[in-house]
């Protein structure tokens, strides 16, 4: 179990899958966590279940001026994590323009805005975890704008590691996790989507929230990493 006690933790996203997972794993060590979306029912109901320790912060991350004043509001804290993403897929050719950019404005521009933002109120030691995704590393039909967007956040990660040092800078690549992010589908077709995954992966199971934010853990906790990315996926790369 990675060393992460007594800090305080920002997760933008924290209300929903990999990121309230992420915030349940860190209270259990006792540590504080902020999370932060913009629905006040899902972070209201989502801070009830992790209980104390917890608090709440709305904010749209793909609006500057509420994403500066989330920290302002905060002050400083230990360790960002950036789980936040509302994403969409689709044939290219089909695909509205509109789209394309939202998915940028959403998952690149509010990762972006959230460091430019969170970075200043880090604590000496303080670390940022970014999220890309496995469709940056797996070409998939139907994927083409967010596996651009992902590319572009392991790529900003990356430099923002070298720049922003000593503060570390990390990025996870989830592969297919089973989170309410697929709510959205009809069940059975939910289902026979990530029984196809699983059947190819090596470990021939898709992925939960618990794997992924095992992941955060290890990159907040180790001192000695930094510019990395890390794939927690089942070994979808290389299926
Ligand atoms: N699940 C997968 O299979 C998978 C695969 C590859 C990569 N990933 C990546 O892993 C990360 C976490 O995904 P997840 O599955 O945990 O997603 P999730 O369960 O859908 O949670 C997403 C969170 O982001 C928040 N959010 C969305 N847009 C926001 C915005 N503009 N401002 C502030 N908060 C916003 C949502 O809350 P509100 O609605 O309240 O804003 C929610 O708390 C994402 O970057 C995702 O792309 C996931």
């Amino acid at each position: 179990m990675p060393n992460v006690t007594n800090q305080k933790i920002v997760i933008i996203g924290g209300s929903s899958g990999i990121g309230l997972e992420t915030a349940r794993q860190l209270l259990a060590l006792g540590n504080q966590v902020v999370i932060a979306s913009r629905s006040a029912e899902k972070l209201e109901q989502a801070v009830a279940s992790l209980g104390p320790g917890a608090e709440f912060r709305q904010v749209d991350m793909m609006k500057e001026e509420q994403v500066q004043q989330l920290f302002d509001s905060i002050g400083a804290f230990d360790h960002l994590v950036v789980s936040a993403a509302e994403t969409s897929g689709g044939p290219f050719l089909q695909t509205d323009t509109a789209a394309a950019r939202r998915l940028f404005d959403n998952k690149f521009w509010g990762q972006y805005l959230a460091v430019k933002y969170g970075v200043p109120h880090l604590s000496a030691g303080g670390s940022v975890t970014l999220f890309s995704g496995v469709v940056a590393y797996k070409a998939m039909v139907g994927s083409s704008v967010l596996g651009a967007v992902n590319s572009a956040v392991s790529s900003l990660g990356q430099t923002l590691a070298l720049e922003l040092a000593p503060i570390r800078v990390n990025v996870v690549s989830p592969g297919i996790i089973d989170t309410p992010s697929r709510s959205g589908m009809q069940e059975e077709a939910r289902n026979q989507f990530y029984e196809s995954v699983a059947a190819k992966l090596p470990v021939k199971r898709v992925g939960t929230a618990e794997d992924v934010a095992k992941g955060v853990l290890y990159l907040i906790g180790n001192g000695f990493v930094t510019g990395t990315v890390l794939h927690v996926e089942g070994g979808h790369i290389l299926a």
